[in-house]
């Protein structure tokens, strides 16, 4: 029998290594412009908000400027201490805590408003995505809204970023959510144009 071998992106040695070596491809320097633009234009009920594998914070300082109490969550510790130190230069009051995201529903069961999704999706193990689904839906409250910008869409297998679909995200998210709105975001940067797919979605009644 042949043992399945851990992914090694579930290790925060992995990204660790990612950031030591400079080879955070994934760093935009400022938040991401489909959620600026989102946020320019509508402005999902403001609360406590979640984002998932946040890296340096860049949208969280974004979300904290929009009036959401954010709390940032990634599992390496630079990541995290990069985030604290430039939200406060900013003299932002967001929570950073350096910790898996698979362990947040024992701490934060029903706690949050809002979820913003932006390549975390893609950087956990794809076999977990059912799992992140449902940790997605624990955390927020039965009237919370998932605001998610998917990235990559494209075929192929290989990551991180590990490519998704419009069909494989909506089967994914179908028994716990529904998507209220899903369109091409209009203002992705330059190389992830027609890459990106951008949903707000409800979460459906937790079942036992
Ligand atoms: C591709 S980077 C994206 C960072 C940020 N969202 C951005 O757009 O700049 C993915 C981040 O997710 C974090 N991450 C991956 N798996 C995680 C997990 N299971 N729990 C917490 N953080 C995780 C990594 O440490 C990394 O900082």
């Amino acid at each position: 029998m042949i043992a399945d071998t851990p992914s090694p992106v579930n290790e925060p040695a992995f990204w660790q290594g990612l950031y030591d070596r400079r080879e955070d491809g994934w760093e935009l320097g400022q938040p991401t412009p489909p959620l600026a633009d989102y946020l320019a234009r509508t402005t999902p009920p403001r609360g406590r908000v979640a984002v998932l594998g946040c890296g340096r914070g860049h949208d969280c300082r974004l979300l904290a400027q929009a009036g959401y109490q954010v709390w940032g969550f990634d599992f390496t510790s630079q990541a995290i201490r990069e985030a604290a130190a430039l939200a406060k230069g900013e003299k932002l009051d967001i929570v950073f805590e350096q910790r898996d995201i698979f362990d947040l529903a024992a701490d934060y069961r029903g706690f949050f408003d809002g979820v913003w999704e932006y390549t975390c999706f893609c950087a956990i193990d794809p076999t977990r995505r059912g799992e992140y689904v449902r940790l997605v839906r624990e955390i927020l409250k039965p009237d919370g809204w998932l605001l998610a910008c998917f990235y990559p869409l494209r075929d192929g297998t290989d990551g991180p970023p590990f490519p998704t679909s419009e069909a494989e995200l909506r089967r994914l998210f179908a028994p716990h959510f529904t998507f209220v709105e899903a369109d091409e975001p209009r203002a992705s940067v330059e190389k992830r144009k027609g890459f990106e797919w951008m949903v707000l979605a409800r979460p459906l009644t937790l079942s036992p």
